[in-house]
């Protein structure tokens, strides 16, 4: 599955204390920023979902470029914060408005959350438990300013009650849709990642919306013996100049190169109808236990060792 943060002199990262949850009791894991950087909280990303409300200084309840994955159309009442917890929910619904109609959008609402704010390069770590239908739980930072655009997915999950393919598969992506001054063509051989095998080199069309657009990709899947939906986990991503290491509960799992993932992006939680991956959820599914981030801290480092 993973290695241990040991092997790479990161010692002092891996599952670093057990702080007793304030007022509930249980024991949570927390990891820290792995060592060897001079990490500063990046309080733009950083939250703990206390009081009843979310931050919206720090955060959008929806995505302003976006609507969702059809059928699913994003609902910014499925967001709230409650029990010390982000929570996105996903519901049956009578979608009636003739022009969401017509888009596709038709039986269930999901949920989005955004930053306001962009961000290059830091450490990104939350503790969260996936949403227990097939709905997609998902962390992720994207941004397409016009000549850039391009993606990193640290997880997207579904529940226990999803027929997959592999149980229990946590699937971590890079998406590169578009680089300034550079082919399309060129893309694949520059950045080590695969294009779809039907699709030819493309510059996105003006008017494509995300994830519309064919990307290309650099994936790794690993799966779990148990549900990521039974228990709340503590996801990572340091992001530096030269490396993206993708980590659960301080194990990294995925550690690759960093040739083209150097866009400033939002921090993305969202949930997703995945017809042609995760299948549709069974209408019986929900409103089911939403997913939900008890935490994301942030850090950024004044410098990054550098290729
Ligand atoms: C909301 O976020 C802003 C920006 O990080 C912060 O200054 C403010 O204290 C936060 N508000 C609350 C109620 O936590
Ligand atoms: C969003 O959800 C609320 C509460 O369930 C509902 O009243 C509203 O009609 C929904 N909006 C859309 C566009 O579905
Ligand atoms: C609130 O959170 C506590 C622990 O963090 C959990 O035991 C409890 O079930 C949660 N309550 C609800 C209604 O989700
Ligand atoms: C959607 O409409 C059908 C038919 O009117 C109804 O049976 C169902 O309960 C509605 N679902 C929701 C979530 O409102
Ligand atoms: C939801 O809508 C999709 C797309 O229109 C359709 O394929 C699916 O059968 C619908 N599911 C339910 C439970 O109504
Ligand atoms: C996924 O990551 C693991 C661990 O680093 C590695 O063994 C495996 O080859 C990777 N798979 C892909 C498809 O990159
Ligand atoms: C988009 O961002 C890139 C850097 O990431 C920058 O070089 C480019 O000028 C930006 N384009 C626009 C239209 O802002």
């Amino acid at each position: 599955m993973g290695h241990g943060r040991g092997s790479g002199g990161w010692v002092a990262v891996a599952v670093v204390g057990i702080v007793v949850g304030i007022g509930f009791g249980i024991p949570e894991v927390r990891a820290d920023p792995p060592a060897g950087y001079d990490w500063h909280v990046f309080p733009a990303m950083t939250d703990d979902f206390e009081g009843q409300q979310l931050n919206t200084t720090k955060w959008l309840d929806h995505n302003p470029e976006w609507q969702g994955r059809l059928p699913g159309l994003f609902n910014a009442s499925n967001v709230k914060v409650s029990n010390g917890t982000l929570q996105l929910w996903a519901r049956n619904a009578n979608i009636t408005d003739p022009s969401l109609r017509q888009q596709g959008y038709a039986n269930f609402t999901t949920s989005a959350v955004q930053s306001t704010t962009l961000v290059r390069y830091g450490y990104f770590e939350i503790r969260s438990r996936v949403g227990t239908s097939r709905v997609s739980s998902s962390f992720w930072f994207y941004h397409n300013n016009g000549t850039e655009w391009t993606e990193i997915d640290v997880f997207e999950m579904t529940g226990e009650n999803a027929d997959q393919p592999l149980p229990y598969q946590d699937t971590m992506h890079t998406h590169i849709f578009q680089l300034p001054n550079t082919a399309p063509a060129d893309i694949p051989a520059k950045c080590h990642c695969q294009l779809p095998t039907s699709a030819a080199p493309q510059q996105p069309a003006p008017t494509m919306k995300l994830k519309d657009a064919a990307s290309c990709q650099r994936y790794n899947i690993t799966t779990a013996a148990t549900p990521f939906d039974a228990d709340f986990h503590v996801f990572s991503l340091l992001w530096t100049p030269t490396v993206l290491e993708y980590a659960v509960d301080g194990a990294v799992w995925w550690s690759i190169p960093n040739y083209c993932m150097h866009q400033p992006l939002t921090l993305n939680f969202d949930r997703e109808t995945m017809p042609d991956w995760f299948g549709l959820p069974e209408p019986t599914h929900l409103p089911d236990r939403p997913f939900e981030v008890d935490y994301v801290h942030a850090w950024q480092a004044s410098r990054y060792p550098q290729s």
